[in-house]
Formats: C-alpha cells, sequence, structure tokens
C-alpha cells in the first residue's frame, strides 16, 4: 500500500490511524453486527455514536453549556442562506471580504436583506486581512460576518474584528480544531468538516443558545431552521450518520494527541518548515503578508507559469498529490491540516529545495 502526502485544501487528509479503526469496525460495529452505514438514527448503539462526538467536541473547545452544537448538512453553502434566514432580524448585516467564500456568504445575504461591506482585501487579491479595528458598524445591523481562515488564499485573522458589541458569525471550515478558540466570542461559528475533521457532508455549526429561536426570515424551510435542528439534537431527520461517525473518531484522536493547545504546536511547526523555506527559496514565493499567514493553507509560487507546473507535475510523480493552487490564485498551495505528519511537509521542502537546484 503506497499512501501519498496529499496537500488538497479539501476533501483533504484523515488521520490513518481514524481510517484503519473505522475499517476493522466497517462490517461490525463494536458486536453490533452491522457498519455504522447500515445503523438506524434512532438505534441506542448510534445515539452513543454522536452524543459522544458532541461531548469529546464541547471538551476540545470547552464550549460552554449555552451554547448548541449541531451536526447539520448543506455543506458550508447552505449556511451562508441559513446564517440570514435565522439573524437577519433587521434585514442588515456587515460583511468582511477576505476572499471567495466571504464573498460567496456576502452575495448569498443579499438575497434575504441588506448586506454592507465593511471592509475588503480585494485590492490585493485577498493577500491580506484589513484592518478591523474601527469598521463602520451600525447600530441596525444584526451582526458581522467573516471568514477566519481563507482557504484559497491562505490568510487567518489573528485577531478578531471588533463588532462594537454586534454580534460575531465566522466560518472556520478550514482552520476548525487547528487551535484552541475561544467560543464566546461569537454568536455563531460553523464550518464544513471535510477540511480538518472528517468526510464531506456534515458542517458542524456551535450557536449560542439565545439566537435559535422561531423568528427567522418568512419563509425558511424548516430543515434551514436552527431551531428545528437543535430541538431535535440534530436527527430531525436522517443525519448523515457514517461522517459524524467519522468526525467523532477524529475528535478522540485530537484529544490523544493532547487538544487543541497540542495541535496548535504542531501546526505551527508544521507551517514554520515551509514559510521558513519559502523566505529562503530564490525560486519560490509565498503570496501572504507574513502577518496574515494561514497555519493551513500555503499559497506559494515562482515567477513562471511554466515553472509551476512542472512543479506539480514532478512533485505529483514524488507522491506530493494536489499541489496546484485554486483557479483564481495560480501558482501551488499546500494545503496542511492537521492530519498532515510533520515528515510530509519536511519532505515537500527537501523536495522543492532539489527540484531549485535543477531548474535555477
Ligand atoms: C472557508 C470555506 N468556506 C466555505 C466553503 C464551502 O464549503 P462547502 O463545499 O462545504 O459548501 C469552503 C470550501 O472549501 C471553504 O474553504
Amino acid at each position: 500500500m503506497a499512501r501519498v502526502y496529499n496537500f488538497s485544501a479539501g476533501p483533504a487528509v484523515l488521520p490513518e490511524e481514524v481510517l484503519k479503526e473505522a475499517a476493522d469496525e466497517m462490517l461490525d460495529y463494536k458486536g453490533s453486527g452491522q457498519s455504522v452505514m447500515e445503523m438506524s438514527h434512532r438505534s441506542k448503539v448510534y445515539d452513543a455514536i454522536i452524543k459522544e462526538a458532541e461531548k469529546d467536541l464541547r471538551d476540545l473547545l470547552n464550549i460552554p453549556d449555552n451554547y448548541k452544537v449541531l451536526f447539520l448538512q448543506g455543506g458550508a453553502s447552505q449556511f451562508f442562506a441559513e446564517v440570514p434566514m435565522n439573524l437577519m432580524k433587521n434585514k442588515k448585516a456587515g460583511y468582511i471580504l477576505t476572499g471567495q467564500w466571504a464573498k460567496k456568504a456576502f452575495a448569498e445575504a443579499k438575497i434575504y436583506g441588506e448586506a454592507v461591506e465593511l471592509a475588503s482585501s480585494a485590492d490585493k487579491t485577498f493577500s491580506y486581512i484589513p484592518d478591523c479595528s474601527d469598521l463602520a458598524i451600525t447600530d441596525d445591523m444584526d451582526y458581522v460576518y467573516i471568514c477566519e481562515n481563507n482557504t484559497i488564499y491562505g490568510t487567518k485573522y489573528k485577531t478578531l474584528p471588533n463588532t462594537k458589541g454586534k454580534l460575531l458569525v465566522s466560518d472556520v471550515s478550514s482552520c476548525f480544531l487547528s487551535e484552541p478558540m475561544d467560543v464566546t466570542k461569537y454568536g455563531v461559528v460553523y464550518g464544513g468538516v471535510q477540511k480538518n475533521i472528517g468526510p464531506a457532508g456534515v458542517v458542524i455549526a456551535i450557536i449560542r443558545e439565545d439566537l435559535i429561536t422561531d423568528d427567522v426570515l418568512e419563509g425558511t424551510p424548516t430543515m434551514l431552521k436552527w431551531k428545528t435542528q437543535s430541538d431535535n439534537d440534530s436527527l430531525y431527520n436522517t443525519p448523515p450518520c457514517y461522517n459524524i461517525y467519522i468526525c467523532g473518531k477524529v475528535f478522540k484522536w485530537i484529544k490523544k494527541m493532547g487538544g487543541l493547545s497540542a495541535m496548535k504546536e504542531h501546526n505551527e511547526k508544521k507551517a514554520k518548515i515551509l514559510y521558513d523555506f519559502l523566505d529562503e527559496s530564490k525560486m519560490f514565493k509565498g503570496t501572504v503578508r507574513k502577518e496574515d499567514r494561514s497555519l493551513m493553507n500555503v499559497p506559494f509560487v515562482t515567477d513562471s507559469e511554466e515553472l509551476n507546473a512542472k512543479f506539480i507535475k514532478e512533485a505529483s510523480e514524488a507522491g506530493f498529490v494536489n499541489l496546484k493552487g485554486h483557479r483564481t490564485v495560480g501558482g501551488m498551495r499546500a494545503s496542511i491540516y492537521n492530519a498532515m505528519p510533520i515528515e510530509g511537509v519536511e519532505k515537500l521542502v527537501e523536495f522543492m529545495r532539489e527540484f531549485e537546484k535543477k531548474n535555477a
């Protein structure tokens, strides 16, 4: 069996240990005589799986009791609509535009109300996080929205915006559980799991209880009302059972690794290896302002399209796959989520060093 080093932005690498455990349990989950794929979501055995997953996530993030944890479907993209549907009481919200995903959420919100651009880094291809210390937030705004880690452009907020007392809603899809976070600073934190946590098909939303009400925009589908999901503990309808089970295993793996502080240390170590090399290389350059660099997604370029293409091809042949940058940025991007081992990054840098020597 030859496993590659997978630098995909998502769906992405999962801990090998988790995959092996799932393989072992494939035909017979803990003596139930069934795969988790086959069992009723109303069964006792599945109830224990989803409850334990929630408990482990609560432990990891230290989630206070007045926040609900929901396992939802529809991807982060559907949640772009759920946010205004559930939160726009005044039909007005502020959005900070730091990339493609924030822009998409902004466009979606405009369907439901007045979405105001508070700041943007579009002027420099989203290569930095704008100053968010004194934004033009007005009293009638229902919330302020950010995309905390920008998967495509490789930026991350190092300090949260000053929301002037307004609710903060954050898309953490590509930095979920990569480091500790203080949930109490947010009204809503959510993310698709297919980067750091599990197989595509689950969105985890952590929502302050008082924001979950029947007072939603007219026409909001039953399934997209957070109240429906919350009242039914994420089991209003059939959830993506197997995917939630894998998420649960990843939570246990993170706990075993030492929790989120240990994860942060591990991720900082990996990112440093790659960024240090990019800073010293004459051929490869990082594209992001240094202070805004993401620990998870590292975009980089050479000054030639041909060289980029040659690098991506040869890297892939050598077992470093999915390094092609997003089409809107070009060049390369290495996503180095929690499950990417340190040696994956070390070996990638070794390969880049050799490539540079050969092609100088
Ligand atoms: C930060 C961020 N938000 C949202 C999305 C969209 O996620 P989904 O495909 O689950 O709708 C992505 C996907 O890569 C993402 O990186």
